[in-house]
């Protein structure tokens, strides 16, 4: 517990201070016992020796006891000045630190926005840089936390509200339920069903708790099954799909079904996110250290600005319409941890390229 009254007895600049006037008020008593005991014997030898005086007279006496009193005087003065600057030096060290545990205290109650000023360039000026990262770092992910719930509940709203409006239509006898109707709401369920499962997988990823079902595979084949599977989305749209696939690829370690998801996920955007008729390459390649799966389009592409953010969890663009937004930060987590890398590039001229990197065993 830290209350008033301990402050005052344990405080730093207390144990600073006093132990500084204790060793002073050491050092200079015996320095003073010292000198006196020197100057009376060498007082006593020069009377001896030159004035063959043997004993103290009246004078003499008076003279040993002025200097003893003018070295307590001078000895009791470096003593105060002394635990004035240590209490100055203290009170300068604890003053930060006291700065510190009031900000760490407001932290503590939830108060994340908390700075101290960095005014020096020591331990304790070391301490406060930290502690503001510290800060930072509590505040970003408090509301990165904050936007996750709010995302979630808004993607869950309305889809809920749907259905149950839905429902209760049919369930008074507004509606009837055909089976188109039904057809309509079981697609809907199913969706919600995926963005529940993919938003668990994704947060077991982000702990790097997803179990893997590791495999041989290959990377070619599996990138063309896939794409046979989409092929309806793309003839939806009039798109041409074509894949440049070499054979004889190196078998990777890899989770197949997450891998499915991957290339599913960027196929499906390069539908979505671009214009009837568009054009999609699909292509595998071997490097000398890595395979690379290259998903690219010749949409419209992906502005400067937004690109640092697609990766981000529900993050879509404006003109978005359908997708949930977590298909990227899915694609990015579920590669890496298979230790790839997702990459991005779209140059202002328009078109989007995603490249998987997965390194050869
Ligand atoms: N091929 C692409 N062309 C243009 N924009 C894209 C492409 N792929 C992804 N994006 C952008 O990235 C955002 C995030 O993608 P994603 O996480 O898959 O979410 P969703 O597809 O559900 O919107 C999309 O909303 C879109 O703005
Ligand atoms: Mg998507």
């Amino acid at each position: 517990m830290f209350d008033g009254h301990s402050t005052k007895i344990k405080s730093v600049q207390w144990k600073v201070a006093g132990s500084t006037f204790l060793l002073l008020a050491f050092t200079v008593c015996s320095l003073i016992f010292l000198t006196q005991h020197q100057m009376e014997a060498a007082f006593g030898d020069y009377l001896s020796l030159h004035l063959a005086v043997m004993e103290h007279g009246a004078a003499e006496t008076m003279f040993i006891h002025s200097v003893h009193q003018s070295l307590w005087w001078v000895g009791l003065f470096f003593i105060l000045l002394g635990f004035i600057i240590s209490s100055f030096i203290a009170a300068s060290i604890t003053r930060p630190l006291r700065r510190l545990t009031a900000a760490a205290e407001e932290v503590r109650h939830g108060h994340f926005d908390q700075r101290v000023a960095v005014t020096s360039k020591d331990e304790v000026g070391r301490l406060a840089d930290v502690f503001n990262q510290m800060a930072a770092e509590l505040s970003r992910s408090e509301k990165s936390q904050r936007d996750f719930f709010a995302s979630i509940t808004h993607e869950l709203r309305t889809p809920l509200a749907v259905l149950q409006g839905t429902l209760e239509n049919m369930t008074s006898g507004v509606t009837k339920p055909t089976p188109e109707r039904l057809f309509a709401l079981q697609e809907e369920v199913m969706r919600l069903n995926r963005l529940v499962t993919d938003l668990r997988d994704l947060s077991l990823a982000e702990v790097h708790e997803l179990r893997l079902h590791k495999e041989p595979c290959d990377l070619g084949q599996l990138a063309a099954q896939t794409a046979m599977l989409m092929q309806p989305l793309f003839d939806e749209k009039q798109q041409k799909l074509q894949l440049n696939i070499p054979a004889n690829l190196p078998l990777l370690q890899l989770d197949k079904d997450r891998l499915r998801q991957v290339i599913g996920n960027l196929l499906v955007n390069a539908s979505r996110h671009t214009q009837h008729g568009s054009h999609i390459e699909l292509t595998v390649e071997e490097r000398p250290k890595e395979l690379c799966l290259t998903v690219k389009d010749d949409g419209p592409g992906i502005s400067a600005t937004e690109l640092p953010h697609i990766f981000d969890k529900f993050y879509q663009s404006q003109d978005t319409a359908g997708g949930s937004g977590i298909g990227l930060a899915l694609a990015k987590q579920y590669v890496e941890i298979q230790h790839g890398r997702i990459t991005v590039s779209s140059p202002p001229a328009g078109g989007t390229s995603f490249c998987i990197h997965l390194p050869k065993p």
